[in-house]
């Protein structure tokens, strides 16, 4: 997969300012990707649930460049307020893809975006800012050029792109769930794009629940990056590759069988072998809370005593992630509620669920 293209700049003398939008959601790994190595390609293949709430809306505003800048040139506005360090990051990006789209340096670019997701809530917005971001992209090559044949192409660009900003944002283009990295159990599978599996999901998975309980809002001691860095000298490494193989796997066939059992099963130990990876680096680090394990056994308690299928996934943070089939929704909100709600700060809690993907939005205000 070969998207460089120096032929792609455009007459600015005729180019009049204007807008892409997109919303797109976060995602939760239930078999997760850590450790990578090349550019943002996943040591092991990844597998989630795309979700419907936790999203970013991002608004693209596009003119010819002013003052001919030699770089790219970028302002970035989240919830109105311009974030410089944001930005930083947001030059680098695009600095990264003029071999792409070389137009990008052609361009004044403003940003603006916000979180569905309280700010600072302690959940990662890469996944869903890069990919909203990525889409727009895509868009504005659309408009610019010319239309892609099939939408497949389209969203397996975008992919491509929001994978380059960050691994996991490549997974967030498709509804209901994808999977990223090359697996042989699933025909198309790419260490480059991710692929949609929602054709794959027994009607058992379709709408299911993640409960994004906020253990904690504070900032992340060891940054994601750092943390797919320090695998490189984790004597458990190759083990853990294997192992994320073997699990994708048999976590697509579950999928399909609507083994729901199983998948909790599954969810779970990627959930604790995360944390146990962070754990055994050098040096070893530890993102988990006592309000964590707290949630993790009043959990498998509730399901021993009630028999309900709740199970906990975990990110690189402290959150918990309760998963669940829409068929015991109302009894696990009561338990949600009686339970696990008093280890939330300020008792807060996201409800959210497996979502549609990613969506166009008109562009609001006058002039674009
Ligand atoms: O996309 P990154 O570089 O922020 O890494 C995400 C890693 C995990 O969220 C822990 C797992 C995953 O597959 O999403």
């Amino acid at each position: 997969m070969d998207y460089t293209n120096p032929s792609l700049l455009i007459d600015t003398s005729t180019l009049k300012p204007g807008a892409m939008r997109w919303r797109s959601p976060s995602n939760i790994a239930i078999v997760k990707y850590w450790g990578k190595h090349g550019k943002q390609l996943p040591q092991n293949p990844s597998v989630s649930f795309t979700l419907r709430s936790a999203a970013t809306d991002t608004t693209l505003h596009y003119q010819p460049q002013k003052d001919n800048t030699p770089g790219v040139s970028v302002e970035l506005y989240l919830d109105g307020e311009r974030r410089p360090d944001f930005e930083k990051r947001t030059v680098a990006y695009f600095e990264s893809l003029v071999p792409i789209y070389p137009f990008l340096r052609q361009l004044d670019i403003r940003i603006e975006t916000s979180n569905s997701f309280p700010h600072s809530a302690g959940i990662a917005s890469s996944a869903s800012g890069m990919s909203a971001l990525a889409l727009c992209l895509v868009s504005l090559e659309e408009r610019f050029f010319t239309a892609f044949a099939e939408r497949a192409q389209f969203f397996g660009k975008a992919s491509y792109l929001a994978r380059l900003g960050s691994g996991s944002a490549c997974r967030s283009v498709y509804p209901s769930a994808a999977v990223w990295g090359k697996t042989d159990a699933l025909e198309g599978s790419s260490d480059e794009v991710a692929v949609p599996i929602e054709a794959n999901l027994h009607d058992r998975f379709l709408h299911f629940h993640d409960d994004i309980l906020l253990i904690s809002k504070s900032e992340k001691s060891v940054s994601s990056r750092a943390g797919h860095g320090l695998m490189e000298g984790n004597p458990y490494a190759d083990a853990r590759y294997r192992q994320a193989g073997q699990r994708t796997t048999e976590l697509l066939s579950v999928l399909r069988t609507g083994d729901v059992e199983r998948f909790g099963e599954i969810a779970e130990s990627e959930a604790l072998t995360l944390h146990a990876l962070m754990m055994a680096s050098q040096p070893p680090y530890l993102l988990l809370e006592p309000n964590t394990l707290t949630a993790i056994r009043k959990i498998q308690q509730y399901r021993a005593d009630s028999g309900h299928p709740v199970y906990f996934t975990l990110d690189a943070g402290p959150n918990i992630h309760l998963l669940y089939p829409e068929e015991v929704a109302a009894p696990v909100r009561d338990f949600v509620r009686g339970e696990l709600l008093d280890l939330c700060t300020d008792r807060q809690y996201i409800a959210d669920r497996m979502g549609p993907g990613p969506e166009e939005l008109e562009v609001s205000g006058v002039g674009e």
